[in-house]
């Protein structure tokens, strides 16, 4: 594989060096895959830039990308797309400058790409992670803050370091990513990829590793990142959540569509055991065609048009299994209760399974 290590670099003269010499010796453990190193550096006062460019004379396989200072999302999306496009890399790494994340971990996150993941964290929270010793308080809440609101406001749970910096892609998932239309400048840019990644299907795993407080230089996070922050939670969350209505709306239009169809096709006759699945059959093929050009419209879905019409027919008998099934259940358990409330209940569940696989499956980028 060609694999490009993105380093966004904004005042790290001090740090890029030895970390790019630290680099070319890691690399040596991976020789059965082509290693560069892709610095993308906005034009840092403290003349970063020329230590690249003396790196990249020693070494060919170091290059350099200039621009404005528009924060650390915009540098690696710059990143990323030269990289994806310029370089034709098979897969990228996030890392910082200033040896916060260890060169020696790099050979065993690219074993993990190796091993078939496709979203790879260096990650602080799983077992065997580490945070630095001399994290004060106020620091180490900002990241377990900023990992609780990824994980429980932007429906990242499974991750257990959503904020990380140190992650390594693989292009087939990242060009999937419309990485310029992601509405990020800063920090929030972890989240915001992790959560596409995740949302394409990518396969995700964190491998332990030890972050290390910066010894040289200082951190470039700043109040508008945090809040920049929050507020792409908040987005991610509308973002999903307004999926979801959509997907509502659908189904509760194709209520309608069974209803009517049904009574039309008792109108005109037809036997009440023939009408009823030609009616419900055209109420799925009334909430597919909705949710295709509608709901999940702006997805360009993998599979083709003739299988996602096979996926979600199938899901809707697997959806009207769990409806009638909880609503036997709930019969079970409180014959008390009047069965239009079972019925009404029973809908949930099978809502919400409908919703998840057509989601993830039938209409998955
Ligand atoms: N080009 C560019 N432009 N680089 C930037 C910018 C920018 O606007 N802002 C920061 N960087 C570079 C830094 O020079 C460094 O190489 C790297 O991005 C990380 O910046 P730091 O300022 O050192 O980050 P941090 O220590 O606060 O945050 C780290 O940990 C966070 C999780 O705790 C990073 O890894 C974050 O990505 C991570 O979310």
């Amino acid at each position: 594989m060609k694999i490009v290590i993105i380093i966004p670099t904004y005042n790290e003269r001090k740090n890029i060096g030895t970390l790019i010499d630290e680099l070319q010796r890691q690399f040596c453990k991976m020789a059965h895959h082509e290693m560069s190193v892709l610095v993308v550096d906005d034009n840092s006062p403290d003349g970063t830039a020329e230590i690249v460019l003396n790196r990249s004379e020693k070494y060919g396989n170091i290059h350099l990308l200039t621009g404005e200072k528009a924060g650390l999302g915009a540098a690696y999306i710059r990143g990323m797309v030269h990289a994806l496009n310029g370089m034709k890399a098979d897969a990228v790494f996030e890392m910082d400058a200033d040896y916060s994340h260890k060169p020696e971990d790099v050979p065993r996150m690219v074993q993990a790409l190796d091993e078939g993941a496709d979203f790879v964290i260096g990650s602080r929270y799983v077992r065997g992670g580490k945070i630095p010793d001399e994290w004060g308080m106020h620091r180490k809440m900002n990241s377990r803050v900023g990992n609780f609101v990824a994980r429980y406001v932007a429906g990242l749970n499974k991750v257990r370091d959503c904020t990380a910096g140190f992650r390594a892609i693989r292009s087939s998932l990242l060009r999937k990513v419309d990485l310029k239309g992601l509405r990020v400048q800063g920090y929030a840019f972890q989240v915001a990829l992790l959560h596409e990644a995740v949302v394409n299907g990518g396969r995700v795993r964190e491998i332990p590793v030890e972050f290390i407080d910066r010894t040289v230089g200082e951190s470039k996070l700043a109040f508008s990142d945090i809040l920049e922050f929050v507020i792409n939670a908040w987005w991610i969350r509308y973002q999903s959540s307004r999926t979801f209505l959509k997907f509502a709306a659908v189904g509760a239009s194709g209520i309608v569509v069974n209803l009517g169809c049904f009574s039309i096709l008792l109108k005109l006759d037809l036997n009440k055991y023939i009408a009823s699945p030609i009616a419900i059959e055209l109420s799925i093929l009334w909430n597919f065609l909705f949710n295709n050009c509608w709901t999940f419209g702006s997805r360009e879905t993998c599979t083709r048009f003739s299988v996602r019409g096979i996926k979600f027919n199938l899901v809707s008998v697997l959806a009207l299994g769990i409806s009638y099934s909880s609503f036997m259940l709930l019969n079970l358990l409180f014959p008390q209760v009047n069965p239009v409330v079972h019925q009404g209940a029973s809908i949930v569940p099978a809502t919400l399974v409908n919703y998840f696989l057509n989601s993830y499956w039938t209409f998955r980028k």
